[in-house]
């Protein structure tokens, strides 16, 4: 056992769940521990590292920017920051655009330019319509827009205006609502809930009751986003535009950075309701800059469809093969899951560990896989077949 451990156990607050593993260097979908000994890395910092670890462009970006100018404040003016809105409001087709340095602050933006709209187009409505089986984040509001009391039970009384519904059901989210109603927000893939995907005409009815209604449809792209499903943008599958989208994760080619975007007519922010110390810094933006670059000029989520495709049914095969442990391989792009039978997910993945494959029991029968997009063939082969190594270990053990 590393003396890292030890050292963690002694001095970090004890909120996080390990793997035994010291990771100390990576590159592309490689990482590799204290040890020297190698792993696929399919967890991939949390979806973060979509251009695998340490890309050679980002890696250049953030050393220039690094020596030139890394932070000044918002009161001035930077010019990676500008670069970086441009591009992305370009390419989403929305209107402007709000840096922040994490996932949870971007949805807590989101959320307060919904309750603006609200207040200022709906007569101060501000009740935000959310998804059973969601995540958003650890903030209080967002733990509270999660809804799960796993995340919120420890921390109440909770952030008001949040109603919950089920995912998938339309008339859920009509009888939900009412005239304090001013938005809906869901992750068009849950992430953390499993790998679960709205369907799409599920998206398009939602799209046009909010349109009728005149309520916001905000979308939590912070897993979904950057390339994931095989689109640069997550709505982009689903043929469906929100109102405000929410970014952060794979944005910044694994630097901290988040985002929040919206249309004209959610565009409600005046000067002093919202701000930032970090957010938008020129470090960071830099790096955002260089990665969705990358991004778009090599249609990296072009390549994510098709390894994703390809990882798919790899891990099919592994399915047929293991018909009464596995019940379901499931997922867009590359963002997937393998459900087991049992709840075993915990076991799967530290006997995966060993065989060279970083997973995640994102549920205690559910395993997700969400490589860098830059993936190649034959690791995608080999992570299924690692993944099959260490699925097989615990099924024997467990006779
Ligand atoms: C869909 C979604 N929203 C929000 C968050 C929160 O992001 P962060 O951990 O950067 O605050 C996450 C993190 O996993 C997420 O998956």
């Amino acid at each position: 056992m590393s003396q890292w451990t030890d050292v963690e156990k002694q001095y970090y607050m004890q909120c996080a769940r390990r793997q035994p593993v010291v990771i100390v260097r990576g590159q592309g979908t490689k990482v590799w521990d204290e040890d020297g000994k190698e792993y696929l890395d399919f967890v991939a910092g949390w979806a973060v590292n979509n251009l695998g670890h340490c890309h050679p462009e980002v890696v250049k970006a953030i050393q220039e920017q690094a020596a030139t100018l890394m932070v000044a404040s918002n009161q001035f003016y930077t010019v990676p920051q500008l670069k970086l809105a441009k591009l992305l409001v370009e390419q989403s087709g929305l209107s402007r655009v709000f840096f922040c340095n994490s996932g949870a602050e971007a949805i807590e933006g989101a959320i307060k330019l919904a309750r603006k709209f609200g207040k200022s187009a709906l007569n101060g409505a501000y009740e935000i319509i959310t998804l059973q089986n969601a995540f958003h984040g650890r903030t209080l509001t967002a733990i509270t827009a999660t809804g799960n009391p796993h995340y919120s039970d420890p921390f109440t009384p909770l952030t008001p205006g949040f109603v919950q519904v089920p995912a998938n059901d339309l008339e859920a989210v009509k009888r939900a609502s009412n005239g304090k109603t001013c938005a809906v927000l869901l992750e068009p893939v849950q992430g953390e809930g499993g790998v679960r995907a709205m369907s799409r005409e599920y998206l398009q009815g939602l799209r046009a009751w909010c349109d009728q209604k005149n309520v916001l449809l905000v979308f939590d792209e912070v897993q979904t986003g950057m390339g994931r499903l095989g689109t640069l943008f997550g709505f982009q599958y689903f043929g469906v535009k929100p109102d405000i989208l929410a970014l952060a994760k794979g944005l910044g080619g694994g630097v901290a950075i988040g985002a929040f975007l919206c249309n004209q007519k959610a565009d409600v922010f005046q000067p002093g309701d919202h701000g930032t110390t970090f957010g938008g810094n020129p470090l960071a933006t830099a790096a955002a800059y260089a990665a969705t670059r990358v991004l778009i000029e090599q249609k990296v989520p072009d390549h994510a469809r098709r390894m994703g495709q390809r990882l798919s049914q790899a891990l099919e095969q592994v399915k047929a093969r293991h018909e009464t442990a596995v019940r379901e391989v499931r997922g867009v792009g590359l963002l997937m899951a393998v459900e087991l039978y049992q709840d075993i997910a915990g076991d799967v993945v530290g006997a995966c560990n060993q065989e060279g494959v970083l997973l995640n029991a994102v549920r205690p029968n559910t395993v997700r896989f969400m490589p860098p997009l830059t993936l190649t063939a034959a690791e995608a082969d080999e992570g299924a077949a690692r993944f099959e190594r260490g699925l097989t270990k615990v099924l024997q053990a467990k006779g």
